[in-house]
C-alpha cells in the first residue's frame, strides 16, 4: 500500500497514466469505429449487384441471356449502362411484353429500389452511362430558351416542336413528351432507346441537355406558359397557320354577308 502511494506521487505517474488511458481509448476506437466508408459503400454496391443479378435472371434472363450477353430474344446489355435499364424499366418498356414494330410505354412493375439493383447488376458488366444526378436534370441555372433552340435542331424532326410526338417509318413513333419525368428524358438522350440516336456529352454537352430538359418542363408541364392564350395543339406554323385561315377568314366572310345584308335591307326600307 505504501509502495504504490509512493509511486502514484513519482513525477513520471500523471503522464504514465495519460499515456495508458490514450492507448486504451485508441484501442477501443479501433476496435468499434464504423467501417470505413468507401469499404461500406462497396459491399452495399456489391449487395445491390447480387440483388439484382437475382432480379435479372428471374425478369431479364429469358431475352437478355443468363449473363446479359443476349440472345435471339433480346439485345446484348453488356456497356448499356445503368442508366439504360433506369429508363427501360422505369418507364415499363421492359421486361417487354409482346412483339411489334416497338416495344412501348407501360406500367413499370418494379420498385425504384429493384430497379436500382437490376442497374447496379447491369453497369457491372460493362461501362456504360451513369443514372444522372438530380442537379443535371434540375430546372435551377438552366436556359430555356438555348433548350428550345436546341430541342428545334436536335429533337423536333421526330418529336414536333413542342414535344407532342410523331409518326416514324414501319410503325414505329416518337412518343409524345408531356409527362415524362425530367431523369427519364436526360436518360433517353445518353441512351437512345430504339430508333432515337443517343446524344452523348460530345453531341450534347451535359449543359445541353439540362436546357433541353427545362425546355420540355416548360412547354409541357405548364399548360399558362402559351403566350399568345389557346395552344392549339402546339404543332407549329400549320396548324395556327390553318387555324387562322380558316377563323379568321371565315369571321372576314360573315362580316361580309352581314354588312352586304345590312345594305340589302336599308336600301328596301
Ligand atoms: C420478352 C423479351 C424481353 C424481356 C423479358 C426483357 N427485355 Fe429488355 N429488351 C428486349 C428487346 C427486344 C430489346 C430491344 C428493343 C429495341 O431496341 O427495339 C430490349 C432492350 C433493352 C434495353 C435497352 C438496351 C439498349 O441498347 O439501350 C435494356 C436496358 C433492357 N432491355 C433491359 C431489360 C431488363 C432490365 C429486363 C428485365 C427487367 C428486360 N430488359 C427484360 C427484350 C426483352
Ligand atoms: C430519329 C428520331 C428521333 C430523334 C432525333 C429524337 N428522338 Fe426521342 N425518341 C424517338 C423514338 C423512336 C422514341 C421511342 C423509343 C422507345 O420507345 O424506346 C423516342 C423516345 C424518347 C423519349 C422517351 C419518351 C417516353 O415516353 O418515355 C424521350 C424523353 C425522348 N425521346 C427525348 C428526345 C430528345 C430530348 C431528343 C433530342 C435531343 C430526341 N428525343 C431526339 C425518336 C427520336
Amino acid at each position: 500500500m505504501k509502495k504504490l502511494s509512493a509511486r502514484r506521487r513519482h513525477p513520471l505517474a500523471a503522464l504514465v497514466v495519460l499515456l495508458f488511458a490514450l492507448a486504451v481509448t485508441g484501442g477501443l476506437y479501433a476496435a468499434f469505429a464504423p467501417a470505413d466508408k468507401a469499404q461500406a459503400d462497396d459491399t452495399a454496391q456489391s449487395l445491390a449487384i447480387k440483388e439484382g443479378k437475382k432480379l435479372f435472371a428471374v425478369g431479364c434472363a429469358s431475352c437478355h441471356g443468363t449473363g446479359g450477353q443476349g440472345t435471339s430474344d433480346g439485345p446484348s446489355l453488356v456497356g448499356v449502362g445503368a442508366a439504360a435499364v433506369d429508363f427501360q424499366v422505369a418507364t415499363g418498356r421492359m421486361p417487354a411484353q409482346q412483339p411489334g414494330a416497338q416495344v412501348p410505354r407501360k406500367k413499370n412493375i418494379y420498385s425504384q429500389a429493384e430497379i436500382d439493383q437490376l442497374a447496379a447488376y447491369v453497369a457491372s458488366l460493362g461501362a456504360g452511362p451513369s443514372v444522372p444526378g438530380k442537379e443535371q436534370y434540375s430546372k435551377d441555372g438552366a436556359d430555356i430558351a438555348k433548350g428550345g433552340e436546341l430541342f428545334r435542331t436536335n429533337c423536333a424532326q421526330c418529336h414536333n416542336f413542342t414535344g407532342k410526338g410523331g409518326a416514324l417509318t414501319n410503325g414505329k413513333f416518337a412518343p409524345a413528351l408531356d409527362g415524362v419525368d425530367p431523369k427519364h428524358i436526360y436518360e433517353a438522350m445518353e441512351t437512345g432507346p430504339q430508333n432515337m440516336p443517343s446524344f452523348g456529352d460530345g453531341s450534347l454537352s451535359q449543359s445541353n441537355k439540362k436546357d433541353i430538359v427545362a425546355y420540355l418542363g416548360e412547354v409541357n408541364g405548364d399548360k399558362t406558359a402559351s403566350p399568345g392564350g389557346m395552344e392549339l395543339g402546339g404543332l407549329g406554323p400549320v396548324s395556327e397557320g390553318l387555324f387562322g385561315y380558316i377563323f379568321g377568314l371565315g369571321a372576314l366572310v360573315a362580316v361580309a354577308i352581314w354588312v352586304a345584308a345590312r345594305t340589302a335591307k336599308a336600301k328596301k326600307s
